[in-house]
């Protein structure tokens, strides 16, 4: 292999699969964990719906972080991974009743309340329980995030949470409520944002949200901004570690956090996206009149972000000792004519049985994995199953 970048035995094992670099998750950790704890107050959530891979949660927990959960499985997925359920926050649009009440049995930190049907559920479901929910209101900041249209969230009209004209009304309401204890704000403007004016420009409202709540004399416990801070799927193996330096001090300088507050961070991609690459063998390179196909075995089905976002990731022939080149496109098995990786792009010559390795694939790849087509999802293995 003309990598050191993955483990000798990595070419024996069925394809497609996803490959897990522990240690890159380990320093990413690090770096996250050491903001964290030289900025009082500060308390990071994993979004684990980037991937819930049990392997990689269980590294996760490790170091401490709370969880970021939207469904009643996710909050079990992280329970059975060891995280503590104090640090888990719950969001999500539509909550069924069982997984508020899983919620509520957890004691979980907070739900991210969504709408005013919701908080009435949750009130109802906590006093049958004989329990108090915590409760925080996602606002829609109407901060426009520079980011592709399918995630970029928080603007006006979006279906998630409630605008700023009536959050002072949510909050009247929980505080009349006997069941709900409200504790403070929380926000998500969109994910894959590399232009930190974003975040300033969530940080601005956030504190004239405060400064307007506070002639109600309405006090935050949480202010809770979300994730979103975008990875470089271009130069993922030079900038393999997100830009955390500029995205908590903008927080940091930005954000008026009143005495007492806690910040609250929900990162997934950054987390996660660049230790893991879906492994897939070339099965045959089919040469058509004007272009040539790289067929491989991955497809949609196992990382459906290319297609569902045409978003890009870095493709390399990891087995290819070739000095030429060709430009291909780079497709799956598929029966849907976007199950596309990339098109025109550059490889050393390739051959069937080549592997091929799409990067940055480790957010938002296993867990939106489908079985279309009857497909088996992908396995993921982690360099620690390499080690003797
Ligand atoms: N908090 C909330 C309320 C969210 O909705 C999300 C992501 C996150 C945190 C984590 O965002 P991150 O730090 O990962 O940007 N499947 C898409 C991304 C969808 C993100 C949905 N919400 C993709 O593959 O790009």
């Amino acid at each position: 292999m003309n990598t050191n970048r993955y483990p000798k035995g990595l070419e024996s094992i069925q394809t497609p699969f996803y490959y897990y670099d522990t240690d890159l998750l380990r320093s990413t950790l690090a770096c996250i964990k050491n903001f964290e704890n030289s900025n009082e107050g500060y308390y990071v959530h994993y979004a684990i719906k980037a991937n819930a891979n049990p392997k990689l949660l269980k590294i996760i927990q490790e170091y401490g972080l709370g969880v970021d959960c939207v469904s009643g499985g996710e909050i079990q997925a992280s329970i059975d991974a060891g995280f503590d359920p104090h640090k888990i926050v719950f969001a999500g649009v539509g909550k069924s009743d069982w997984e508020i009440a899983l919620g509520l049995d957890h004691d979980i930190l907070c739900f991210n309340v969504e709408s005013i049907p919701e908080l009435e559920v949750i009130n109802q479901i906590a006093s049958e329980k004989d329990k108090q929910a915590n409760v925080c209101f996602r606002i829609n900041p109407e901060v426009g995030a520079h980011t592709h249209t399918n995630i970029a969230t928080g603007r006006a009209e979006d279906k998630f949470g409630i605008s700023m004209e009536d959050m002072e009304k949510v909050i009247r309401l929980a505080e009349s409520m006997t069941n709900v204890h409200f504790m403070g704000l929380h926000f998500h403007i969109g994910s894959q944002i590399l232009d930190m004016a974003d975040f300033e420009a969530l940080c601005d409202r956030v504190n004239e949200l405060q400064d307007r709540l506070e002639k109600e004399n309405v006090k935050l416990e949480i202010i809770n901004v979300g994730g979103g801070l975008g990875v470089d799927y271009t130069s993922p193996e030079t900038n393999s570690v997100p830009n955390f330096v500029d995205y908590f001090s903008t927080y940091r300088e930005r954000l008026k956090l009143r005495k007492g507050q806690t910040l609250h961070f929900e990162l997934g991609r950054a987390v996660v996206a660049q230790c893991g690459s879906l492994i897939t063998k070339t099965l045959y390179v089919k040469e058509g009149n004007q272009r040539k196909f790289v067929i491989v075995d991955a497809g949609m089905t196992d990382l459906i972000r290319p297609a569902l976002y045409q978003a890009h990731h870095k493709i390399v022939n990891i087995s290819s000792e070739a000095e030429t080149t060709d430009t291909y496109d780079v497709v799956g098995p598929i029966c849907e004519s976007s199950d596309v990786f990339d098109t025109d792009i550059v490889l050393p010559t390739t051959h069937r049985g080549d592997l091929i390795a799409i990067l940055s694939a480790g957010a938002y790849g296993e867990t939106m994995a489908s079985q279309y087509n009857c497909r088996p999802f992908a396995k993921g293995y982690s360099t620690e199953d390499f080690k003797d």
